[in-house]
């Protein structure tokens, strides 16, 4: 619709993970150099973690694209399926005649199909995106696909994808074999403010033109701030921006309308925006004296996340739990009087991860 008036092919921000579009972040350029890596030297297992909306996707069809004729690829997209089923899209994907095949036939054939393709010289690889969804049944059967081996080689070399929940799946202990299987794990990281600002120049130069709209360092970095730095956010954002310039008809991107923008997107629940915020839009965390503690603090329950503009303060807590408190480097602060910071081993495993993904990308 604006893509005219703003001099462009076609759109910048569209939400498809289409690999053309693939800006090589930090983070990015890492997973890709490990999965890389682990296709060229076969190994075994292979995890990609990332958060919602990281990219996940979109790197795996960008190595989707570079990989040749002497690899066979199989991909599943649709995870919520049994054990059996599963095997059954497996085999399909790899050009496998799966109809009327009962379960076992269907490993015995990928078993077959395997050995001819390492006889012929060619490798196979098994991509799973969404794989927080697989069932541990599913996983235990995607485990058992990681037996298949001739006496010096690996038959089938397994990338599991799959958002933030996966690694907790993964560590339940009933998946401990899978687990200690995986040789390589990377996860995406949100990009940096930095990297939000190539990556805008970078979608609209692949669409058309660099400087089809110029954003002010300001609102550069609200988009940063309300996405942190979560590329399908940072789309979402920006693809109103456009459209909201284009009908104002200019061509530069203000805080104010990032602002407006961002107060209009709100309702979808998708941008961690406090109206505070919005009225503020600057805001410093107080000083807070540090020396050292050792106030065990635990997580029971289900954790709620606040952050208290006018107090200046982060908290995580539920009803169970007593309340934590966290500056602006994330250090967590005693339950008690909230200035002494309590040591990271005091605190239940698992807890400080969830703590810190969850204010990681928060910037004063
Ligand atoms: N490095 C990148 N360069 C360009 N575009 C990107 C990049 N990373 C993500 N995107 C874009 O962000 C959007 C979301 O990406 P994608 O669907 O790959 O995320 P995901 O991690 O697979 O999300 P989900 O967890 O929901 O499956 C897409 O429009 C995609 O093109
Ligand atoms: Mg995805």
């Amino acid at each position: 619709m604006y893509e005219k008036y703003f001099s462009l092919s076609r759109k910048p921000f569209e939400l498809i993970p289409n690999p053309e579009f693939l800006y090589p972040s930090r983070s990015h350029r890492k997973a890709e150099n490990y999965l890389d890596y682990a296709v060229r030297e076969k190994a075994g297992f292979i995890l990609l973690t990332g958060e919602v909306g990281s990219g996940k996707t979109t790197l795996v069809r960008h190595l989707l694209r570079k990989i040749g004729s002497d690899v066979r690829i199989s991909k599943v997209f649709n995870t919520k399926l049994k054990p059996e089923e599963l095997i059954q899209t497996i085999n399909e994907d790899f050009g496998l005649e799966t109809e009327g095949r009962s379960k076992v036939h269907l490993l015995k054939d990928l078993n077959d199909f395997l050995i001819e393709q390492y006889a012929e010289g060619r490798r196979a690889i098994l991509i799973i995106d969404e794989a927080q969804n697989l069932s541990p049944d599913s996983l235990e059967e995607v485990r058992m696909l990681s037996n298949l081996e001739t006496d010096d080689s690996k038959l089938l070399q397994i990338i599991l994808v799959g958002q933030p929940e996966l690694k907790e799946v993964l560590s339940s202990p009933e998946l401990r074999q899978l687990r200690q299987r995986i040789s390589i794990h990377c996860h995406l990281q949100p990009l940096t403010l930095s990297e939000t600002e190539e990556y805008i120049l970078y979608r609209l130069e692949i669409a058309g033109d660099r400087e089809a709209v110029i954003f002010s360092p300001g609102a550069m970095e609200l988009v940063y701030r309300f996405s942190k730095g979560i590329p399908r956010l940072i789309n979402i954002m920006c693809d109103f921006l456009l459209l909201s310039a284009f009908a104002e008809e200019t061509r530069y991107i203000t805080e104010d309308l990032v602002l407006e923008v961002a107060g209009d997107t709100q309702f979808e629940g998708q941008f961690h925006i406090e109206n505070d915020l919005l009225l503020q839009k600057r805001y410093r965390a107080p000083e807070v004296e540090s020396s050292p503690s050792a106030q065990p603090v635990s997580e029971k329950g289900d954790l709620n996340f606040e952050w208290n503009m006018e107090k200046g303060e982060k908290s995580a807590g539920s009803e169970e739990a007593e309340t934590i408190y966290l500056d602006e480097k994330d250090i967590v602060f005693s339950p008690q009087d909230r200035r002494t910071p309590v040591r990271e081993e005091n605190i239940q495993e698992g807890f400080m991860s969830r703590i810190r993904r969850f204010f990681m990308q928060e910037i004063f």
